[in-house]
This record gives structure tokens, C-alpha cells and sequence, in this order.
């Protein structure tokens, strides 16, 4: 198990972030479907893009990293049926979307993944994927992978989703491109929509009526379309833990370059702002995906409430701006995001105590936090434990850069799940990392 240590350090400058992880993984499986070899620009090298990219591979499709870019030729929508269970490893978007293709396209295929993923709820897709005549088999104990898929004739469904989960609303959507007839998902509130994006983008028709959304389906076979070029621009949920550690620091700058920039993933620009710092966005692309730079300029913090339709378009970030938080004066209330606890791991939970380990001021609320600083950040003498959560990980280190001595933080292989460059990021950005 592997450790890092980290100093507390002024972070500033520029730097560049990862591609994205929930598009990188979207345009896997959906390169795999196509006719012929897509490039990919951009593709995270992560360890859960890489899962999701071996899952395709175990299916029939070919894929080669070359050139810096990513090469995969597609099955020309015939996946085959996997020899052995399909090895998700941390990843919670590959396993719920994979799980609606290879319902609809009638293989049988196993999935299993580590401690975390399999700890995390599979009823979710389950129930909407038996609804459309799918078999879904969770052996683990409350609903939980291993997950064996049985499907084939799908039919299609009008669902209403009891959650706002870009998971689960995409799972279905996939599902549905194989099932006979119209489905619709409803979504109580917007997620990310990369799928509908990237369905727009290899004209799959989908139909986008404000939270409904629905597609024709195309039977078993599935639809049919060429392979073609795909820019993943950087993550935001990356750039985020800069931006706040640059945001809370009067004085310090920042620049990222290339970053995503879809609205529906960067609530955090607007909860930052509101809080007082200074942030200016270029958008260099507007088409599909959008991305572009985002300046910042940090400056004293006040605290905020975080609630309602903000949550899920900034559900990622909701660890780092909790830091934000104890670096604010005041309270910053976190509500209406019991979805965290189900997440790598139980976010609330982890947060809380490791925010009071550093002398934070938080309540726990069932459904959130409520956070009071600005924080006199003291160092606790002990190791911190990420609990394998990568976003746990790297939100305690830029805690700890604004603290008063050096921090252990244990358990830290699972950062390579979505940042693997995070540490020398840290210290590009003149942070001081060992270990
Ligand atoms: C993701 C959606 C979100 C997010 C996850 C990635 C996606 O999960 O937390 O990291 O790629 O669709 P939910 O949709 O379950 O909220």
C-alpha cells in the first residue's frame, strides 16, 4: 500500500489536467460499437478508462495507445460474449453503462470489481434493466457485484429515475439503443450529459425535452455508425482541486488550459465565485463537449449553501469544496447530497472526520455538512487513510498545503484511478510531496 507525504507549500501557476474520465470511459464503449478505427485525443491513461478499455478489448474490440493518442477499432456493433468476468476494477461509470450495452446486445457477461466498487449499489440499474426484460444477477451482499448480465429483446421503457444519477440515466439510454421501441428517461434533476452529447455527435437521434429525454431504439442489433475522431478535453473534477487551492489563497493565480467546461459540470466555478474568488473562463470550443481556460485569482473566502439543482453538477467536487469551506469565514452548508455516501466511499463520513482531525469545526448531517472557518488548520500527528477513495486522497493533500507541518496519507494507489499525474502536479504548482 503505498503512502505520501505532503508539506504545506503556496500553490500557484499553470498546469494542465487529465482527460476526462466519465467521457474518456463513454467513448470507449462507444468506439467499440462503431464501424472501423477511431482516434482518440485526449483519452485518459487512468486505471479506470484503462478498465473500461479492457472490458471492450475482452469483447472483441482492438485498442492501441500510439502517438499520444488512443487508436480502437469497433465490432461494428457485434460485441462478443466475454470468456471471463469482466474486471472493472475502481469504476463505477464503466461497470453501470457497460452493464446497459451488454443487456441489450444479448451476451451473457460477469462483472466483479475491488473493495470499494463492490461495496457500491448495483439495484440502481438493476431494477430499470429487468424492466426492459433484462436478467441482472448481484451476488454480493445487499445488491452488490459481482454482477452477472443476461439480456437480449430488450423492450423499451418509460423510467422515471429515482435518483439524479448521470449513471443510471446513461445505463438506461444504452440499454435502450438495443431495446424494440421508444425509451424515455426522466431525471429529477440535470446530470452530466456526455452521453446525449456524444449520441448527438455519431447522429444517434435523442430527443431533449428539458429533464426527459428519449431515443428510438434499434432492436437487438443495435444502431449502426462509423468510427471517427474524439477530443476528451481535460477533467474538470481535476482542475477543481487547483481551483481551490488557489481560489482560497489572496494573491496566488492560476491557469488550466484545455479544460472541460460543460455546464453541467461546473457548478463549482459558481459556488467559488459566490464565495470570492476571482475566476475568468475562455471557452475555445463550444461544440459538443465544450471546453477552454479558466484563470483564477484567490482572495479571502466566505462561506456558502451548496443545494438543490447544484449538487449533481458538481457532485465530484463536493470533498475539495468542503476544504474550501474550512478555509472560509462562516459556515458553508452542504445539503441535499446523501448521494456522496455511496460513492468510492462514504464521502460525508470521511470528510467529517478528516476535517476534525485538523482542529475543522463540522457537522455531519445525514444529507450533507455544515462546515464553519476559517479553520487555525492544525496537522494531525496521525497517518490519514484514504479508505482507497481517490478524491478523499486528494483533497486531505491540498488541505494539508494550507496547514502547519507534514501530513502522511495512506492508501494512495487509488489517485491513479482518475489523476495518476496529481502528485507531480502538486509540485509543478510548488507543492512538496515524498514517498
Ligand atoms: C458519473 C456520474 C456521477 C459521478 C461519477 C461519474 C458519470 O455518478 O459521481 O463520478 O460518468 O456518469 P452518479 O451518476 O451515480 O451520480
Amino acid at each position: 500500500m503505498s503512502a505520501k507525504t505532503v508539506f504545506p507549500a503556496e500553490l500557484g501557476g499553470s498546469v494542465n489536467v487529465p482527460g476526462d474520465k466519465s467521457i474518456s470511459q463513454r467513448v470507449a464503449m462507444l468506439a467499440s460499437l462503431a464501424e472501423g478505427a477511431s482516434k482518440v485525443i485526449g483519452y485518459l491513461n487512468g486505471e479506470d478508462a484503462r478498465s473500461t478499455l479492457s472490458a471492450m478489448e475482452q469483447m472483441g474490440a482492438k485498442a492501441e495507445f500510439k502517438d499520444d493518442a488512443l487508436y480502437i477499432t469497433g465490432v461494428a456493433g457485434e460485441l462478443q460474449q466475454p470468456e471471463e468476468p469482466l474486471n472493472m476494477g475502481n469504476s463505477g461509470t464503466g461497470t453501470r453503462l457497460l452493464a446497459g450495452i451488454v443487456a441489450g446486445c444479448g451476451i451473457e457477461a460477469a462483472m466483479v470489481g475491488d473493495d470499494s466498487l463492490s461495496s457500491r449499489p448495483m439495484g440502481r440499474i438493476r431494477h430499470p434493466l429487468e424492466l426492459m426484460g433484462a436478467s441482472i444477477g448481484l451476488s454480493g451482499k445487499r445488491g452488490t457485484l459481482p454482477m452477472m448480465i443476461a439480456g437480449g429483446n430488450l423492450k423499451g421503457i418509460g423510467y422515471l429515475l429515482p435518483m439524479a444519477s448521470a449513471q443510471v440515466k446513461s445505463c438506461v439510454l444504452l440499454a435502450g439503443l438495443f431495446a424494440e421501441g421508444k425509451t424515455t428517461v426522466i431525471e429529477p434533476r440535470p446530470t452530466r450529459d456526455h452521453t446525449e452529447k456524444l449520441f448527438q455527435a455519431l447522429d444517434i437521434p435523442i430527443q431533449i425535452n428539458g429533464l426527459e429525454i428519449s431515443i428510438e431504439g434499434y432492436g437487438q442489433k443495435g444502431p449502426r455508425f462509423q468510427a471517427r475522431e474524439f477530443v476528451v478535453p481535460g477533467d474538470f473534477s481535476s482542475a477543481a482541486f487547483w481551483i481551490v487551492a488557489v481560489a482560497a489563497r489572496p494573491g496566488a493565480e492560476l491557469l488550466i488550459e484545455n479544460v472541460g467546461l460543460n455546464p453541467r459540470r461546473t457548478a463549482l466555478l459558481d459556488v467559488i465565485k459566490r464565495m470570492g474568488a476571482d475566476i475568468e473562463i475562455t471557452v475555445t470550443e463550444e461544440k459538443g463537449d465544450p471546453y477552454g481556460t479558466i484563470k483564477v485569482r484567490g482572495g479571502k473566502l466566505t462561506g456558502t449553501v451548496i443545494e438543490g439543482d447544484e449538487i449533481p453538477n458538481l457532485i465530484d467536487e463536493l470533498p475539495i469544496l468542503a476544504v474550501a469551506g474550512a478555509l472560509a469565514e462562516g459556515a458553508t452548508d452542504i445539503r441535499d447530497a446523501a448521494e456522496l455516501r455511496v460513492k468510492e466511499s462514504d464521502r460525508i463520513a470521511e470528510m467529517v472526520k478528516n476535517l476534525e482531525l485538523f482542529g475543522v469545526s463540522v457537522e455531519e448531517k445525514e444529507d450533507g455538512m455544515i462546515v464553519t472557518g476559517p479553520a487555525n488548520l492544525k496537522t494531525p500527528a496521525a497517518v490519514i487513510d484514504s479508505h482507497g477513495d481517490h478524491r478523499i486522497a486528494m483533497s486531505v493533500a491540498v488541505l494539508n498545503s494550507f496547514s502547519d507541518g507534514a501530513i502522511t496519507i495512506e492508501n494512495v494507489d487509488c489517485v491513479d484511478t482518475s489523476y495518476p499525474e496529481f502528485w507531480a502536479h502538486m509540485e509543478q504548482l510548488g507543492g512538496k510531496v515524498e514517498g
